[in-house]
C-alpha cells in the first residue's frame, strides 16, 4: 500500500474509533470492518441473521429490504451482503455516519439515512417499495414514548405496504438498564402489538440473548394473508 493509501486507512479507523466513542454504546459488531473494534458491541448479530435467513429461504437476491432502528449496520450488510438491496434508517446521526463508513466493506446496493418511525415515514411509502422490513429491538422505544397504541396503528399501517416483516421484542419481564422505563410501558403479552393488524400470521423464527440480562427477546415473522 501507498504512504498516502496507509495515512488514508489510518484517518479512516481513526474516524470510525471517535465515532464508536461518541454515542451511548456499541450496540452491534461492525460487519466486515477489518481494523477491529477497540469497544466490544454490546450483542451479537449473526445468531438473528441466520435465523431470518433461514426463515427467508435462499432465494433473496434482489430483494429489498427495509431496516427500521439500523443501528451500526450489521443486519442491513449481512443481508445486502447475500444479494439483497438494501436500505437502514435510524434516528441517530452517529449510527447513520458508522453505517455510511461501514458499506464500503460490503460489495452490494445499499442506502442509509438518518430518520425516525413516524406515521408520515410509513404514510409515504409506496405499497411495493419493500419486500421485507426488520423491526429489530427498536417497537419498544417507541412505545415508550408513544404508547402502545400509536405503534399498533404504525404496525398496521406497515403490514399494508409491505409484505413481510421481521420483528425482535423486548419484553414487559426484562429489567432494562438504568436510566431507561421501557418495561414498564410494554403489554404482558408482546403479540398484543399487532393484534390489530388484521388478517396475518405469526410464526416464532426464535429467541435471541440480549445485553440487558438473562430474557431472551423472540423475533417473529409476520406477514399479511393474501385474502387478508
Ligand atoms: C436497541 S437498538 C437495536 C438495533 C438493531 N435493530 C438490532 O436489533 O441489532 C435500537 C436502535 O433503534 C434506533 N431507534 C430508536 N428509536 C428510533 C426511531 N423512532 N426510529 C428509528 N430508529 C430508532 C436507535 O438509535 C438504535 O440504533
Amino acid at each position: 500500500m501507498t504512504e498516502s493509501g496507509l495515512q488514508s486507512q489510518a484517518e479512516l479507523v481513526a474516524q470510525v474509533e471517535a465515532l464508536l466513542r461518541q454515542g451511548k454504546n456499541v450496540y452491534q459488531p461492525l460487519y466486515n470492518y477489518p481494523h477491529g473494534q477497540s469497544i466490544p458491541p454490546l450483542r451479537r448479530c449473526d445468531d438473528r441473521c441466520a435465523a431470518v435467513h433461514a426463515a427467508l429461504g435462499p432465494d433473496i437476491t434482489g430483494k429489498r429490504l427495509l431496516d427500521v432502528g439500523c443501528s451500526l449496520g450489521y443486519n442491513t450488510l449481512y443481508f445486502v451482503d447475500r444479494g439483497m438491496v438494501g436500505h437502514g434508517i435510524d434516528i441517530l446521526e452517529r449510527n447513520v455516519a458508522l453505517c455510511r463508513m461501514m458499506q464500503c466493506f460490503t460489495p452490494g446496493e445499499v442506502r442509509f439515512e438518518q430518520a425516525a418511525l413516524t406515521h408520515s415515514l410509513v404514510d409515504d411509502i409506496a405499497p411495493g417499495t419493500y419486500d421485507v422490513a426488520f423491526f429489530f429491538s427498536v417497537l419498544h422505544h417507541i412505545i415508550e414514548t408513544h404508547g402502545l397504541t400509536h405503534v399498533q396503528e404504525l404496525m398496521r399501517t406497515v403490514l399494508e405496504k409491505i409484505p413481510v416483516i421481521f420483528v425482535e421484542l423486548a419484553l414487559r419481564s426484562e429489567t432494562p438498564p438504568p436510566g431507561y422505563t421501557w418495561d414498564a410501558h410494554l403489554p404482558e403479552n408482546a403479540l398484543t402489538l399487532f393484534e390489530t393488524c388484521g388478517a396475518s400470521e405469526i410464526t416464532l423464527i426464535g429467541h435471541f440473548p440480549t445485553h440487558v440480562g438473562p430474557v431472551t427477546r423472540p423475533l417473529y415473522r409476520i406477514t399479511v394473508r393474501a385474502d387478508g
